[in-house]
């Protein structure tokens, strides 16, 4: 790893007020320089409450979103604007607007995985590690659950209302099959299974613990097992290793690995500090909106 590079970063944050936040699936290198690691609902609310002028988002388009729309008089920078999230495109605003249109009257949840025009057209949001709680605070007996069906066929376990989902879902970790599990769990049979609630539910029923990004952290922080089977992005395991040096951690898949995560380097936040690219710009309508379905999520 370039020092130079790092030390650049450095000053140049300094320089610009700046605070770097990043996705615990970030590569280790951003991981490791930036101010604050951490899931998105973590993420938000660090957005939310820093001092800093300048936010350089490294995660993928939603979260620096989310981000600008908590604190919209910062600048909020992704170091690189192509990193997406598939199963946040896979519900449009004219695609909400249609689902709502099926099941008239009934309150919209929008996982946080989503664009600012579809959280502006939602009455509320949730991320993995809250979503429980969120769909039961609503005051009806019924409630649509955009855009991912397997958080909403989670949540839907947990709760006594009735959860209409959406047809999306994470292609990343609907690539970790529930036949990776049993025979990774074969090899290592003391292993404990924690997943994310974005597998598919055969893989939940696998699960010892299901938890959002930072849930798992501190799920195995506390645990008494030796071995964790963990079924999610396998960015995770950077910050499971260096703060579980005694523990041992084990891939489900070979193909659990989110492209659009890894797209920001070390290289691309250093540009975006240098030439203060690329800004997140949102319409003003937009934003407020969908800050009222995200400050309902924040107040839970
Ligand atoms: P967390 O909120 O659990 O970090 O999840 C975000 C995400 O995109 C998982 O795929
Ligand atoms: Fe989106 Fe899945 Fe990547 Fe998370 S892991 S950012 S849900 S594609």
């Amino acid at each position: 790893m370039s020092i130079d590079l790092i030390e650049r970063i450095a000053k140049l944050r300094a320089e610009r007020g700046a605070i770097i936040l990043a996705h615990n699936y970030q590569l280790p290198e951003v991981q490791d320089i930036a101010d604050f690691t951490g899931d998105s609902l973590e993420l938000s609310r660090k957005a939310a409450a820093t001092d800093a002028k300048m936010i350089v988002f490294c995660g993928v388009n939603f979260m620096a979103e989310t981000a600008k729309i908590l604190s919209p008089d910062k600048v909020v920078l992704i170091p690189d604007p192509g990193a997406g999230c598939p199963m946040a495109d896979m519900i449009t605003a004219d695609g909400l607007r249609e689902f709502k249109a099926k099941h008239p009257g009934l309150p919209v949840v929008a996982y946080v995985n989503t664009t600012a025009e579809v959280k502006a057209e939602s009455d509320i949001c949730c991320t993995s590690s809250n979503a429980v709680r969120v769909v039961e605070s609503i005051d009806s007996d019924a409630v649509l659950f955009v855009p991912d069906k397997s958080l909403a066929a989670y949540v839907a376990s947990k709760v006594s209302k009735k959860v209409i989902p959406y047809s999306g879902f994470c292609p990343t970790h609907h690539r970790i099959l529930a036949q990776d599990v049993i025979n990774t769990k074969r090899e290592h049979p003391n292993a404990v299974v924690v997943a994310h609630p974005e597998c598919t539910l055969d893989v939940l029923k696998l699960a010892d613990g299901i938890e959002s990004t930072s849930g798992m952290l501190s799920y195995v922080r506390k645990s008494d097992a030796k071995e964790f089977i963990m079924c999610t992005e396998r960015g995770l395991l950077h910050r499971l290793k260096l703060d579980n040096p005694d523990k041992t951690f084990y891939n489900p898949s070979p193909l659990n690995i989110c492209p659009n995560m890894k797209k920001i380097t070390l290289e691309k936040v250093l540009w975006s500090l240098e030439d203060m690219q690329h800004k997140i710009a949102l319409s003003v309508e937009i934003m407020d909106k969908a800050l009222h379905s995200l400050e309902g999520m924040i107040a839970i």
